[in-house]
């Protein structure tokens, strides 16, 4: 950290934060670890990962491996090993209590992001886990804040028009016995699978977030809905994420696209994607702002691109013969799309939303370790390095 980074107000809530930080081998929770323990003054992180240490280390060092050294060095991170879908989340006593005494602040980026898993398993581990970590973090004496991460998908039941940061009812209306399978141990066979939403994960997330927004226990709630993640513009690395968590990569391995193909996605859709480090920074600036609620994180906080645009890049830093090899690829259409409005076919009649992203408009105003962008960036390079890398990944696959 720089002397100039020093000087920002937001810097100094993060002296006395300890953050339990869950998800954090994944591309979100591995970022914000980056800029918790290099970026920011934070007291400690108590990283919480599934298998052990050393499965840990290992997805570090294959994400960030430039990086994982000093984040080991910095000396603010404490390993802990636990599973939220266990009883007690696989905690020992020990460490809970703790936390209990510690912890001021809860990170949830934990998920299972499979676009086509059953929603049975997608509410266990994508609703029923979250649940049970804020019912842990309630139990923490000194515990100021509670933020989960969902996702705009949460929002796929609507005709399309402008999503509000505010969180909707389902689409069936209240149905408060079967949203009890939302809850930790319970049954997730009660809740009907509701194909409104255009993946189970959304309707599992939903759940997630009115069940968080509605819990009577005092600890103030953050609701962070981004849209699909990219690359990284700079932290922890230019162009670090994971490709398994880049939806757009695993939407495109999905198809074999035709010229004319492209062009009507292009056409009907505009790029919504944001780089994974603002929505981390995003997410930082809203803690030390202690805004509680729902906020978006969508491309209106980066830079908004119709998929023309993003195509005519496309053609621009790879070759026709090189386009050709990746989207002309046979690839077995994958059951990602099962909904119907998804079908390739169809994409033209697909409904567009308009993503309001008021509540951090002011973050675009930021400057230091969070500004949304960094100010050197230049978004239209990260934009041909994005592809290329989008490239090397489709080819090989
Ligand atoms: N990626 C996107 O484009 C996108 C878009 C919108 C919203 N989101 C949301 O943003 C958040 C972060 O997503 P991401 O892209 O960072 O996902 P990710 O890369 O798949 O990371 C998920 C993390 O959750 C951990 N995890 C999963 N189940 C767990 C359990 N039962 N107990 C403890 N840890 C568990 C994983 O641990 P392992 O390493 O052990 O698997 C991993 O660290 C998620 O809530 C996701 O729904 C993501």
């Amino acid at each position: 950290m720089n002397d100039s980074a020093e000087s920002h107000e937001y810097i100094r809530e993060y002296e006395n934060h300890i953050i339990l930080l869950a998800g954090a081998t994944g591309s979100v929770g591995g970022c914000l670890l980056y800029k918790l323990a290099l970026r920011l003054p934070t007291k400690k992180v108590y990283a919480l990962c599934r298998r052990s240490v050393g499965d840990a280390i290992r997805k570090w060092e294959s994400t960030m491996p430039h990086q994982i050294e000093d984040i080991l060095d910095s000396g603010k991170v404490e390993f802990i090993i636990g599973d939220l879908t266990k009883p007690g989340l696989g905690l020992t006593t020990a460490i809970r209590k703790k936390m209990s005494n510690e912890v001021t602040a809860v990170i949830n980026t934990a998920a299972n992001i499979s676009l086509v898993k059953g929603l049975e398993s997608s509410l266990q581990d994508n609703c029923q886990t979250a649940i049970a970590l804020y019912q842990m973090a309630s139990e923490f004496e000194h515990v100021q804040h509670f933020i989960h991460f969902s996702s705009l998908a949460v929002n796929s039941f609507l005709s399309g028009g402008v999503v509000e940061e505010r969180l909707y009812s389902a689409p069936g209306g209240t149905r408060p016995e079967s949203d009890l399978a939302g809850f930790p141990g319970a049954d997730t066979r009660t809740l009907p699978s509701d194909d409104r939403y255009t993946w189970p994960y959304a309707q599992a997330k939903h759940l997630a977030e009115r069940l968080l927004l509605r819990q009577p226990s005092s600890i103030p709630v953050l609701i962070i809905r981004p849209s699909a993640i990219g690359p990284a513009m700079a932290d922890p690395c230019p162009l670090y994420g994971p490709d398994s968590a880049i939806p757009i990569h695993q939407m495109l391995l999905s198809f074999t696209l035709t010229d004319q193909d492209l062009e009507r996605m292009a056409t009907h859709h505009d790029f919504e994607e944001v780089p994974v480090d603002l929505v981390a920074n995003s997410c930082l600036l809203h803690l030390a702002h202690r805004t509680t609620g729902v906020v978006h994180c969508s491309s209106q906080l980066y830079m908004t691109r119709t998929g023309a645009e993003v195509l005519s890049t496309a053609r621009e830093c790879l070759t026709p013969s090189e386009m050709a090899e990746v989207f002309r690829k046979q690839r077995a259409a994958a059951e990602f799309m099962w909904q119907s409005q998804y079908r390739l076919d169809q994409i033209d009649q697909t409904p567009t939303w308009y993503v309001e992203c008021k509540r951090s408009e002011y973050q675009k105003q930021i400057t230091g370790p969070l500004a949304l962008v960094p100010p050197q960036h230049d978004d239209q390079q990260h934009m041909r390095r994005r592809i290329r890398k989008m490239y090397r990944v489709l080819l090989d696959t």
